[in-house]
C-alpha cells in the first residue's frame, strides 16, 4: 500500500498502480481529486481517493483501518493543471480572480490577504514565503492600489515596483508564490505531516519528497537530517536529485524539482 500523499490529477499513481500497487491517494482540491479518480477508474478499488489536507495525515490512515505502510509520497505545491485554470487565480499570465485557495472550503482567499492586511504584514509574508527582496516596495505599492481584484492588476503591480530592465524571472512569480504559500498554509501543512509519514511506515519502506522552492525544501532536508541523525531514517539521497536538462526541455515546470528520499530502516539503526 502506498500512499500518494499528493495525487493531484494522478500522473504519479498511474505510475505507481500500473506496476500493481494499491494505491491511496490525497489531495485537498476536489476538482484535481475527480480527475484523478476518472483517469485511474481501469484500476478499480486498487485506487483509494481521499479529499483531505495531507496534515491530517494520520487521521486519514486510521480511517482506512491502515497502520502502517510501504511507502508515501509528497509532490509540493501547485498542479499545472492548477496553473492552466486562470479561475483559480494562481496565474499571473492569464487574468482571474485573486483566488488561490487549493481547497475551496478554505476562508481565505489570495484577495483577502492583498485588500485586507496592513501593509507591514503583507511585506512580512512577502519577503518569508517570496524571499522577495523588493518586499516593502511591493507591500507599499499594494496598499496604494487597493482594491485590487485580478491575478493581472495584481501582477502589474507588482512589476512597477521592479527596477527596469530584464528579469530572470516574472517580477511577480516571487509575490505570487508568497501569497499562495500564506493562503494555503503550506509550510505549516508540510512540517505537520513529515513525522506522522514517518511514523506511518513500515521498516524497509520509503518516503519520497519533491519540493520546488527552497523554503520547503529546507524543511524536508533539515527533518530528514533529524530523522536520520535519530537513526529513525536512512538518507538514500545525500543531495537532492534534480531533473535531467532533457527532462527540462520537456517539462520546463520541472526545472526547480528537488527529490529527497529516506528509508525506514529494517533493524533500527545504532
Ligand atoms: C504538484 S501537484 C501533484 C501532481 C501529481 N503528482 C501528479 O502526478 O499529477 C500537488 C498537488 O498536491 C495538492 N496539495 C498541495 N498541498 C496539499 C495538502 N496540504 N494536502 C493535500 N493536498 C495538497 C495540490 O492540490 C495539488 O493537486
Amino acid at each position: 500500500m502506498i500512499v500518494d500523499a499528493t495525487v493531484g490529477t494522478g500522473g504519479h499513481a498511474e505510475a505507481l498502480l500500473s506496476r500493481g500497487a494499491t494505491v491511496v491517494g490525497i489531495d485537498q482540491d476536489p476538482e484535481s481529486l475527480a480527475l484523478a479518480q476518472d483517469r485511474l477508474r481501469e484500476f478499480g478499488e486498487r485506487f483509494l481517493p481521499v479529499r483531505a489536507n495531507f496534515r491530517r495525515l494520520r487521521e486519514i490512515l486510521e480511517s482506512l483501518g491502515l497502520e502502517k505502510v510501504d511507502g508515501i509520497l509528497f509532490d509540493l505545491g501547485l498542479s499545472s493543471w492548477h496553473l492552466a485554470r486562470p479561475e483559480r487565480g494562481f496565474s499571473f499570465q492569464q487574468e482571474g480572480p485573486l483566488d488561490m485557495r487549493m481547497d475551496p472550503e478554505n476562508p481565505i482567499t489570495a484577495g483577502d490577504l492583498v485588500n485586507g492586511l496592513p501593509e507591514r504584514e503583507l511585506a512580512r509574508i512577502l519577503w518569508e514565503y517570496g524571499e522577495e527582496r523588493y518586499a516593502e516596495r511591493i507591500a507599499r505599492e499594494i496598499v496604494r492600489s487597493r482594491p485590487l481584484r485580478t491575478t493581472t492588476e495584481l501582477a502589474r503591480v507588482v512589476a512597477r515596483c521592479y527596477p527596469p530592465g530584464r528579469q530572470r524571472i516574472h517580477p511577480a512569480t516571487r509575490t505570487f508564490q508568497a501569497l499562495r504559500i500564506a493562503v494555503n498554509d503550506e509550510l505549516s501543512a508540510l512540517t505537520e505531516a513529515l513525522p506522522q509519514a514517518v511514523a506511518a511506515l513500515r521498516p524497509g519502506s520509503v518516503l519520497c519528497v519533491i519540493a520546488f522552492h527552497s523554503l520547503e525544501d529546507r524543511i524536508v532536508k533539515r527533518f530528514l537530517r533529524k530523522e536520520a541523525q535519530a537513526g529513525r531514517l536512512r538518507l538514500l539521497t545525500k543531495k537532492p536529485v534534480r531533473p535531467k536538462a532533457e527532462e527540462v526541455v520537456r517539462n520546463p515546470r520541472a526545472r526547480s524539482a528537488r527529490l529527497r528520499a529516506a528509508q525506514v530502516p529494517e533493524v533500527p539503526l545504532p
